[in-house]
């Protein structure tokens, strides 16, 4: 059957959760799946800033609250969604600082959140997706994940633990129906990054290890899995969905 893209990316119907959805790469996701037609269903910590980023996310959005380091809160956001056939796991912090000044506090806070949460999550959605024989994971990993960076031990840690999480548990949960894989976006413009990329001297220094000349948008890395997530990516499991410029360690 030839590609026929309005239908391969039509999501009528489906019920697609996105968390980390009040801003940068997890709104754009939100955003361009709303325009192919899916019924969001939008998680976020910061609650004001997602119900005013929701207004345009279609008729049919619902919104939560929750906090992706507390096992309970997670474990109620699993209960509340309903039914959910798309999951872009998506929710993260990053910390930026020689290994040696983070303290043990701020390790165990960006394990908790962008490995141990995302599992957990995972856990819970996948698991009625499994009952249900259907359902597809997405999870936002890293190009860190590959690489590393020095200033961002534990950060590359958690995320090289997503992409091997992706790989098992797709492993697991194939023979239900249920795919699940991972974008590891490189460096987006975000209000995550905003920060790092705020003078012109950051900004050139950066690009220098950027073959394509500029860094990536959200819109691209959420087109991008949204095409994961779609038929079109049928026979994908467990791989890891590297975009980033063509990055290298120069
Ligand atoms: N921007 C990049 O260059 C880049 C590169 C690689 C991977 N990523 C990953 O992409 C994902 C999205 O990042 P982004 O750049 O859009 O960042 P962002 O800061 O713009 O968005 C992250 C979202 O996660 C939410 N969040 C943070 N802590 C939370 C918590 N405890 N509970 C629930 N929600 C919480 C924030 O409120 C925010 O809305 C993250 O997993 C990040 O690690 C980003």
């Amino acid at each position: 059957m030839v590609l026929n893209e309005s239908r391969e990316l039509d999501f009528t119907g489906r019920r697609v959760l996105v968390t980390g959805a009040g801003s940068g790469i997890g709104l754009a996701i939100a955003e361009n799946f709303s325009a192919h037609g899916g019924d969001l269903i939008v998680a976020d910590i910061e609650i004001d800033r997602l119900k005013i980023k929701a207004e345009g996310l279609g008729p049919n959005v619902s919104v939560y609250q929750y906090d992706q380091s507390d096992a309970s809160s997670i474990e109620k956001l699993a209960a509340s969604v309903g039914p959910v056939d798309i999951f872009c796991n998506n929710a993260g912090i990053n910390h930026v600082g020689p290994f040696l000044e983070q303290s043990p506090e701020i390790i165990q806070k960006i394990i908790t959140i962008d490995l141990i949460g995302p599992i957990l999550l995972a856990r819970y959605i996948g698991e009625a997706m499994v009952k249900r024989g259907t359902g597809v994971i997405v999870n936002t990993a890293s190009q860190l994940a590959f690489h590393g960076a020095a200033t961002r031990a534990a950060y590359a840690a958690a995320k090289a633990g997503i992409v091997q999480f992706t790989k098992s548990v797709a492993a697991e949960w194939a023979p239900y129906g249920v795919r699940v894989v991972a974008l590891a976006p490189g460096r987006t413009f975000t209000p995550m990054t905003a920060p790092l990329l705020a003078t012109d001297e950051q900004r050139s220094e950066g690009l220098k290890h950027i073959p394509v000349g500029r860094y990536g948008n959200p819109d691209e890395m959420a087109k991008l899995a949204m095409m994961l997530a779609s038929d079109m990516a049928s026979y994908v499991i467990g791989e890891t969905l590297i975009a980033d410029g063509g990055y290298v360690l120069l």
